[in-house]
């Protein structure tokens, strides 16, 4: 919400105050969470199109390859079935197909922050199959978690015990104590038998990742700009995106994929609904993502801190991702 009177505005919003800070920082950042516009999240699905980006296609093949696998540690206990950002659901289908055909009672919660994203979801689910249970929980996905808790222990016909899933390396853009921080949130609200199913993109060689995040087609380009004409269009920013370049990196030594926009010269912009001036000095950056890739070792180690252990992992041939199943540590009389 934003109240203006000429150039003196009252800003109420997220958004605005996030930029306005972020490029007050010494090292200019935006979160990449303002990537996610209509544009954004149609550029996003353009990426997971794109040959150099492996992630989305080799994460649905893991899924395809071992769904016998996983099912089988599940059983054919009735579940609900929890998606952390479902989306467009489009990989749960791999999942819910067989689950509906082997398991009697199977309730579906898709957690999501954009309430359009989640009741266009669930339509298209309704009218695929009948004979899902469908609740769609509008939050973010920890207080998504509490509440479902909540309604499942409510409530008399719907399956106790939770298959979590949390898929498209989304995980990868939380720094490494973030992270850890999440899945301690997340195995809180896990019970004994409950099941945690997490996509991560392995570390691999640097060309590899550089690609993935540089494709030919410019469409990751496009998609970093974006966030740059959205602060055009919401907060009456003054941008000239042919001034800024998309630039991409894996910093092996933080493993991360690093995304930046570049300044291609000295100049000024003016974000009108923050009421400010930003000076942008040539080759300085806006640093605006990070994308987290670990080693099997190391993403042990982060489970394991988080109060959760490894029950399988599914690795492609080419060892490229993975997608780790897992439970709670069972250490306290209570869990
Ligand atoms: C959503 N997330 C897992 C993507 C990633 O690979 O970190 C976002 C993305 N950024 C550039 N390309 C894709």
């Amino acid at each position: 919400m934003l109240i203006h009177n000429n150039e003196r505005f009252i800003v109420n919003n997220e958004f605005a105050k996030e930029v306005e800070s972020g490029l007050n920082d010494k090292q200019k950042h935006i979160s990449p969470k303002f990537f996610y516009d209509k544009k954004g999240s149609k550029l996003f699905e353009e990426i997971c199109k794109q040959p150099e980006y492996y992630l989305n296609r080799t994460e649905s093949q893991i899924l395809k390859n071992s769904v016998d696998k996983i099912l089988k540690i599940i059983g054919d206990e009735e579940i609900s079935l929890v998606e952390l950002g479902n989306g467009n659901s489009l990989k749960t289908r791999i999942l819910l197909e067989p689950m509906l055909a082997g398991i009697k009672n199977v309730f579906y919660f898709p957690i999501d922050v954009s309430l359009k994203m989640l009741k266009k979801s669930i339509s298209n689910l309704f009218s695929e199959y009948s004979n899902l249970k469908i609740y769609g929980v509008c939050s973010d996905y920890v207080t998504g978690l509490v509440k479902i808790n909540h309604f499942i222990k409510s409530k008399k016909n719907i399956p106790k015990r939770k298959f979590i899933i949390f898929l498209g390396s989304s995980i990868g853009n939380f720094d490494p104590k973030e992270a850890q921080i999440f899945l301690s949130s997340i195995s809180r609200y896990v019970k004994k038998n409950d099941l945690l199913l997490i996509g991560i993109d392995l570390e691999k060689d640097k060309s590899i990742l550089d690609r993935a995040y540089n494709d030919k087609n410019g469409i990751t380009a496009k998609f970093n700009l974006n966030v740059l004409s959205r602060i055009n269009k919401e907060l009456d920013g003054e941008f000239k995106l042919s001034n800024f370049e998309h630039e991409s990196f894996y910093n092996t030594s933080k493993h991360r994929i690093e995304m930046h926009l570049i300044s291609k010269i000295d100049q000024q912009v003016r974000i009108r609904s923050i009421g400010k001036t930003f000076q942008f000095k040539k080759g300085e950056t806006i640093h605006t993502e990070n994308s987290y890739k670990y080693s099997l070792n190391r993403l042990e180690k982060l489970v394991d801190r988080s109060g959760l252990q490894v029950v399988k992992n599914f690795v492609d041939p080419n060892k490229q991702y993975t997608l780790i199943l897992l439970k709670k540590i069972l250490n306290t009389a209570k869990s």
